[in-house]
């Protein structure tokens, strides 16, 4: 895997958006755990009570690790070295209990939607503008939980955008996911930061071609859904969260419709192939993968006609960069 600058990636700042950092069952009360994105060593734990946060891993006052020396004790983290406590919010109180003025720790908005943990990067520290919201598949008994079997985490060399581009691409589903047809898309709504698009195709099966209906909904690049009628229904979400502006970690959330009077939470065959057959297309060497860690990156590439929603995919991508510095113009003579 290429551990190196993507070519043409020319950003300096990560976007904005709620970026997918643990999934629930990760963190049981008074649990942390650590975690390294938008180039910082961070820490995610939840307090006694059940809230979950994210902020800074290395406290302001001696630079210790807090996933190594501290322990969540209440609603903030215990300092194992001086007892000092860290708060949600980043600030800390010494050993007495008294608010100390150190440095405070940068923390970021997190929240916990269908099981996953979201947390907010803005590059200023902004608030949080918008929100995701969950589908019925996590509450739903008609579905299996997507955790643990439908839940898988991987390391990739792209940054989100790139993997977000996806959804407009429908040309390479035909070529590359090997469909019968170039899929319609038959629904276009990118007036938000929530996309909403659906399309709809014929991909073969041994038994046959299956007509396959898709629906895509982008809340940014950092949580994207997919929910497809095949043979099962089946929803399945990408959560791409950059580490650094060549790495991210990718993690995929299924939950597939239960076959009929299966009461348990293992997915039976058919979902069980369904899910490594999504995983396969999208983490396996040959297909998605391949496009994302290999491509150079075009500000203009030549799309054809088939490709027009790439156009405005990549204009609805802007608003997800507020804080990217202009390109600097060539001095002229
Ligand atoms: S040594 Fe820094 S808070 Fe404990
Ligand atoms: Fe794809």
């Amino acid at each position: 895997m290429r551990h190196r600058a993507i070519a043409g990636w020319n950003r300096r700042t990560f976007p904005t958006g709620w970026f997918q950092v643990a999934w629930s069952p990760e963190l049981e009360p008074g649990q942390l755990a650590a975690r390294r994105y938008w180039g910082r060593d961070l820490v995610v734990w939840r307090s006694e009570s059940g809230a979950v946060h994210l902020m800074e891993a290395h406290e302001g006052r001696r630079g210790l690790d807090l996933t190594r020396w501290g322990q969540v004790e209440g609603e903030s983290i215990r300092c194992i070295l001086d007892g000092w406590q860290w708060q949600p919010d980043g600030t800390a109180r010494d050993d007495t209990g008294a608010a100390v003025d150190v440095g405070a720790l940068r923390s970021f908005p997190a929240v916990e939607i269908s099981g996953l943990v979201l947390a907010w990067y803005d590059e200023n520290g902004d608030p949080p503008s918008w929100s995701v919201e969950g589908g019925e598949e996590a509450t739903s008994p008609d579905y299996y939980p997507a955790w643990p079997h439908g839940a898988v985490l991987d390391l990739m060399s792209c940054q989100p955008q790139v993997m977000a581009e996806n959804i407009a691409d429908v040309v390479h589903v035909r070529y590359a996911h090997r469909w019968l047809d170039i899929p319609t898309i038959t629904e276009w709504d990118d007036s938000s930061p929530r996309l909403e698009v659906g399309y709809e195709g014929n991909f073969p099966s041994p038994r046959g071609p299956v007509h396959a209906v898709f629906h895509n909904t982008a809340w940014g690049f950092g949580v994207m859904r997919t929910s497809m009628t095949s043979i099962r229904k089946f929803v399945h979400y990408i959560c791409p969260t950059p580490i650094d502006h060549t790495m991210m970690d990718v993690r995929l959330s299924a939950w597939v419709e239960r076959a009929p009077d299966d009461t348990g939470d293992r997915p039976d065959s058919i979902a069980a192939a369904l899910i490594r057959a999504q995983r396969d297309e999208v983490l396996g060497p040959n297909v998605d993968r391949s496009i994302w860690e290999n491509q150079a990156y075009m500000e203009q590439p030549a799309f054809r006609s088939q490709e027009r929603q790439y156009v405005q995919f990549r204009r609805w991508c802007a608003q997800f960069y507020p804080h990217e510095p202009r390109p600097q113009r060539a001095a002229s003579r």
